[in-house]
C-alpha cells in the first residue's frame, strides 16, 4: 500500500511537472482527483511546525509574524532503509539538497523571489519533495497562515486575500485538512475550525490538532477539547507540543523534541490516559493509514477518469497522426511535441491502471 501513495506522489510530480502543456488533456482533472493534505489555521498557531514535525525533519521557516507567505506543496518519499536523505525543488531540478537548513534558505529565498522581500503573499506554490528512509509517503501543503489584519508593508486587501488562496486549496473534495488551533487561545476563535467547518461542514475530511498545550495558563487544561467534549470532529483531536521560540533559538533538535513531547504527554497527569493517540508521531502515522484509505476509496473514479482520458488521448494522437500542413518545417516540430505530451500522459496512466490492479 505504501507503494501506492508513493506511485501518486509520482504522478502528482508528473502532472506538475507537465503544468501548462497538460492543459486541454485530463491532466488538471487527474491531479484533483488525488489526495493531499493541507495545513490552516491562524498566523503563529504552529503550522509549519506541525508539518516538521509530522516530516521529523527540520528545514521550514518558522516564526511569529507572517513567515510562510506562499503555498508550499511538500511530497514525501520513502526510501529504504540505509539510504542517504535529500530534497530537491522542481524549481531547481537536477540539485539534490542535504543540508536542511539549506531547504530552509532556499525556500525562503524563493518566497522572496516571487514576492519581493516584503510581507506580501503570492499563491504560486513553491514545490518540494523529501527523499529519506524517515518519513511516510504523504503529500502535505503548508499554507499561509489566516489574519485579522493588515500590517505595516501589507495592503489591506491581505486578509481576505490570504483566506482565497486558503480556502482556494481546502475546498477541494480530495484534500485532507488539518486544522491547526492554539490551546492557549479560546477554541470558540479557532481559524482553522471555522473555515474548515465552512469547505467541510460533516468533518469527513477534517482533522484537528491542538498545539501550544504546553503554553496553557496554569489550573487549565485541554482534555475537554482532547477527549472531543468541547468541539465534537468526525476523527479523535491529536495534541501536540511543538518547539517554542527559545528551543527553535537554542537549535534543539527533532529527536531531542520528540523525546520531549512523548515524555509531555506521559508524565502529565491529566493527560495521560490519553497520551497513546497524542503527538507528533502518532499524528503522522494515523495521517498516513487514512490516506491509504482514501485513496483505496478513489480508485474506481481514477480507473474511470483514466479510461476516458484513453480515448480521448487516441482520438488526438490518430488527429495528430493525419497528414498535416503545407509548411512542414513549422508545424512537424510542433505536432511531434505534443505527440510527446500525450505519450508521456499516456505513460502516466498505464502506470496508474497497473497500480488499481495490484492491490
Ligand atoms: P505558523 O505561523 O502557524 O506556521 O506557526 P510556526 O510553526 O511558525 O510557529 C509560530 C511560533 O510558535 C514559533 O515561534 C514556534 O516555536 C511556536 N510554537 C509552535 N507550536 C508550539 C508549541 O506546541 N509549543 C510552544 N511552546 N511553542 C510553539
Ligand atoms: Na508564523
Ligand atoms: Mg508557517
Amino acid at each position: 500500500m505504501e507503494n501506492l501513495i508513493s506511485l501518486v506522489n509520482k504522478i502528482q510530480r508528473a502532472c506538475t511537472a507537465l503544468g501548462d502543456h497538460g492543459e486541454g488533456s485530463a491532466l488538471p482533472t487527474l491531479w484533483d482527483s488525488l489526495p493531499a493534505i493541507a495545513v490552516v489555521g491562524g498566523q503563529s498557531s504552529g503550522k509549519s511546525s506541525v508539518l516538521e514535525s509530522v516530516v521529523g525533519k527540520d528545514f521550514l521557516p518558522r516564526g511569529s509574524g507572517i513567515v510562510t507567505r506562499r503555498p508550499l506543496v511538500l511530497q514525501l518519499h520513502k526510501l529504504d532503509k540505509g539510504s542517504t536523505e535529500y530534497a530537491e525543488f522542481l524549481h531547481l531540478p537536477r540539485k539534490r539538497f542535504t543540508d536542511f537548513a539549506a531547504v530552509r534558505k532556499e525556500i525562503s529565498d524563493e518566497t522572496d523571489r516571487e514576492t519581493g522581500r516584503t510581507k506580501q503573499i503570492s499563491s504560486v506554490p513553491i514545490h518540494l519533495s523529501i527523499y529519506s528512509p524517515n518519513v511516510v509517503n504523504l503529500t502535505l501543503i503548508d499554507l499561509p497562515g489566516l489574519t485579522k489584519v493588515a500590517v505595516e508593508g501589507q495592503p489591506d486587501s491581505i486578509v481576505q486575500d490570504i483566506e482565497n488562496m486558503v480556502r482556494s486549496f481546502i475546498e477541494k473534495p480530495n484534500c485532507i485538512i488539518l486544522a491547526i488551533s492554539p490551546a492557549n487561545q479560546d477554541l470558540a476563535t479557532s481559524d482553522a475550525i471555522k473555515i474548515s467547518r465552512e469547505v467541510d461542514p460533516t468533518g469527513e475530511r477534517t482533522f484537528g490538532v491542538l498545539t501550544k498545550i504546553d503554553l496553557m495558563d496554569k489550573g487549565t487544561n485541554a482534555v475537554d477539547i482532547l477527549e472531543g467534549k468541547s468541539y465534537r470532529l468526525k476523527y479523535p483531536w491529536v495534541g501536540v507540543v511543538n518547539r517554542s521560540q527559545a528551543d527553535i533559538n537554542k537549535n534543539v533538535n527533532m529527536i531531542a523534541a520528540r523525546g520531549r513531547e512523548r515524555e509531555y504527554f506521559s508524565n502529565t497527569p491529566e493527560y495521560r490516559h490519553l497520551s497513546n493517540r497524542m503527538g507528533s508521531e502518532h499524528l503522522a502515522k494515523m495521517l498516513s493509514k487514512h490516506l491509504e484509505n482514501v485513496i483505496k476509496s478513489k480508485i474506481p473514479g481514477i480507473q474511470s477518469l483514466i479510461n476516458k482520458t484513453i480515448i480521448e488521448l487516441e482520438t488526438e494522437l490518430s488527429r495528430l497522426g493525419r497528414p498535416i500542413a503545407t509548411d512542414a518545417g513549422v508545424s512537424l516540430p510542433n505536432s511531434l511535441f505534443n505527440c510527446t505530451i500525450l505519450l508521456t500522459n499516456n505513460i502516466w496512466f498505464v502506470f496508474v491502471i497497473h497500480a488499481a490492479f495490484h492491490i
